[in-house]
């Protein structure tokens, strides 16, 4: 994707057992944030597939640098639709990362079956 087109939402869904979040218009967001809010907003939870541990880990100047350069691109697009919570009505295309096939609770592991010989 072009750089012109970087960080300004999008309206594909990612559904799992949280729901369906959609990531988020930064460039719209920031617009309408300060910088200390962004080190707070930062460190707060995050639905998945977004990665909020990896924002918790970074340092205030690390946090400070994504800020400046999101502030540095011209607003643009519109609001990333809301989040759906789980069992509500989808209306975009989405993803579906629900996790399948898992094992019964308390099953034994396939490696540790196979090395038992069953
Ligand atoms: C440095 C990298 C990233 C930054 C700074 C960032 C920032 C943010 C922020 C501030 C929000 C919250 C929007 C709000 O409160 O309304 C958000 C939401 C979201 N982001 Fe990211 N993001 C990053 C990377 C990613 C990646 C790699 C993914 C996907 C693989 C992702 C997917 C999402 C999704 C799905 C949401 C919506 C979560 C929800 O509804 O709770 N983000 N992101």
């Amino acid at each position: 994707m072009p750089e012109p087109e970087w960080l300004a939402g999008d309206a594909m869904g990612w559904q799992g057992p949280w729901g369906t979040t959609y990531p988020a218009n930064l460039r719209l967001l920031f617009s309408a944030m300060t910088e200390q809010q962004w080190l707070v907003r930062a460190r707060q939870p995050f639905r998945p597939p977004m990665p909020g541990a990896s924002l918790r880990h970074m340092s205030n100047a690390e946090l400070k640098a994504i800020f400046r350069y999101v502030k540095s691109l011209p607003v643009k697009g519109k609001l990333a639709p809301a989040y759906v919570p789980p069992g509500g009505q989808v209306v975009t295309p989405y993803f579906d990362l629900t996790p399948k096939n898992l094992p019964a609770v308390g099953a034994s592991k396939p490696s540790a079956r196979r090395a038992q010989g069953d």
